[in-house]
C-alpha cells in the first residue's frame, strides 16, 4: 500500500479534479441533502482567499487514487493559538490509516505555526437525527479530542412557509421595537453602515454560544470587512442583509444575512444573526430575520430551501428558527484538542 499526501494547487488542474472528486464522494455519503459543490465553486474557493486567514488544502493518494482530503485553516490576526482543520476520507478507503496519516500532517502543521489548540467538527448521531455512522466520534476519541459543542443544522422549505406565522412574528416584534428602523442592502454594506457591520461582525464568533472553545473576538476593522465582501462576491456568492438602526444614536444594533451561491441556485444559507447586547429584549433578532427572509425571497425566487446552523444551546435563536418553520436536518459535534495538556 502506498500513501502519499500532496497539496491541492490553484495552478494544478489535475489536483483540483481529484479534490472535487473526493469532496463529491464524501458529500454523497455524509451530506446527501446538500447541493453538489461544483468544480467552479472549488476553483473560486482556491482563487479568492478570505482576509486574516490562511487556508491550505491537501489530498491523500492511496495506491494512486485520491482517497481523502485535509483542510487546515489558521487566523492570522487573532486566535493565534488555534488551528482549525477538516479531515475527510472517501468511504471506500476508510479504516486503512488515511485519516491517521492526515492527522499526522495536522500535528506537523501545528508545530510549524506554533498552534496548540486543534479544532474540528464532524457529524453526530442523535436519536432523532442519525448520522451515516459513528466514525467521527470514534476517530476523535482515538486521538484524545474532547467534545465542545453540539450544533444542529435546520432547513426551511420555502414552499411550506406559513405566511400568517411570519406576519404574526413581525407584528409581535414591531410592537416591542419602537425606536428602531430597518435597513436592507445587497452584497457590500453601504458606506455609512460599514463601521457598524465591522463592529457586529467582530462579535460574531464569540457572541453565539461557543461551548468550551477558547475563541477571541475579531477586531472590528472596515478594511477587513471590505476584503471579506470582495472575496465573497468573487466566489460567486450573493448576500442579502437586513439590519436595525437605533434611531436615537444612529447605531447599527442588529444584523442578519442570507447568502446564495450562483452555482447552487435552489439552495441558500441563513448566516448568523446578531443583536448588540445593549439592545436585546426588543425582538430585533426576530424582526431582522423575518424581514430579511421576505427581502431575500422577493429577490431570489428560484431558491427552494434555506439551511442554517445553531448551537444546540442557543435556545433563543433556535426558538425563532422553529417558529419561522426551520426543521432539524442533521447534528454535528465540535471537537477540540489542547496539545499543551497531557491526554
Ligand atoms: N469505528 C471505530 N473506530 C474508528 C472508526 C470507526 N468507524 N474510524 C476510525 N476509527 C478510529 C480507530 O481507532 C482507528 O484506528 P485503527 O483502525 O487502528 O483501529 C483510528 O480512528 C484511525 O483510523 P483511520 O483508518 O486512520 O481513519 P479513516 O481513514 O477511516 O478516517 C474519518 C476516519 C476521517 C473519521 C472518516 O471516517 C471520515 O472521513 N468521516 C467523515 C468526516 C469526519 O467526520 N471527519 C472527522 C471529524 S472528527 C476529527 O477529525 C477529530
Amino acid at each position: 500500500m502506498s500513501l502519499r499526501i500532496a497539496p491541492v494547487g490553484v495552478d494544478d488542474p489535475a489536483s483540483i479534479d481529484a479534490w472535487v472528486e473526493v469532496m463529491e464522494r464524501i458529500q454523497e455519503y455524509e451530506f446527501p441533502y446538500l447541493p453538489r459543490r461544483t468544480r467552479r465553486m472549488a476553483e473560486l474557493m482556491l482563487e479568492h482567499a478570505f482576509p486574516a486567514r490562511v487556508v491550505e488544502h491537501r489530498l491523500a493518494w492511496l495506491d494512486g487514487e485520491p482517497a481523502g482530503r485535509l483542510e487546515v485553516s489558521r487566523m492570522t490576526e487573532e486566535n493565534l493559538k488555534l488551528l482549525f482543520f477538516t479531515i475527510e476520507v472517501v468511504p471506500r478507503f476508510r479504516r486503512r490509516g488515511v485519516g491517521r496519516a492526515l492527522f499526522g500532517e495536522v500535528l506537523a502543521y501545528a508545530r510549524e505555526h506554533d498552534r496548540t489548540v486543534l479544532v474540528t467538527s464532524g457529524s453526530l448521531s442523535m436519536p432523532d437525527l442519525p448520522a451515516p455512522d459513528e466514525a467521527p466520534a470514534a476517530f476523535a476519541a482515538a486521538f484524545g479530542f474532547t467534545n465542545t459543542l453540539p450544533e444542529l443544522q435546520r432547513r426551511l422549505t420555502l414552499a411550506e412557509v406559513d405566511e400568517d406565522v411570519l406576519a404574526g412574528m413581525l407584528s409581535a416584534a414591531q410592537a416591542k421595537a419602537a425606536g428602531y428602523r430597518l435597513v436592507r442592502w445587497r452584497d457590500a454594506a453601504p458606506e455609512e453602515l460599514a463601521e457598524g457591520v465591522a463592529y457586529l461582525e467582530s462579535r460574531l464568533m464569540t457572541d453565539a454560544p461557543t461551548g468550551d472553545l477558547p475563541l477571541e473576538p475579531e477586531k472590528p476593522d472596515v478594511d477587513r470587512l471590505r476584503r471579506f465582501e470582495e472575496a465573497v462576491a468573487a466566489r460567486g456568492r450573493r448576500t442579502f442583509h437586513t439590519g436595525a438602526i437605533h434611531e436615537q444614536t444612529g447605531a447599527l444594533v442588529a444584523w442578519t444575512t442570507i447568502s446564495a451561491d450562483e452555482e447552487t441556485p435552489r439552495h441558500a444559507w441563513q448566516q448568523i444573526t446578531i443583536v448588540d447586547p445593549a439592545h436585546r429584549g426588543h425582538r430585533l433578532g426576530a424582526l431582522v430575520k423575518v424581514e430579511n427572509l421576505r427581502f431575500f425571497r422577493a429577490e431570489m425566487p428560484r431558491v427552494e430551501v434555506v439551511d442554517t446552523f445553531n448551537a444546540a444551546a442557543n435556545g433563543f435563536m433556535v426558538s425563532i428558527n422553529e417558529q419561522m418553520g426551520f426543521r432539524k436536518l442533521a447534528a454535528f459535534q465540535n471537537w477540540q484538542l489542547d496539545l499543551t495538556k497531557d491526554g
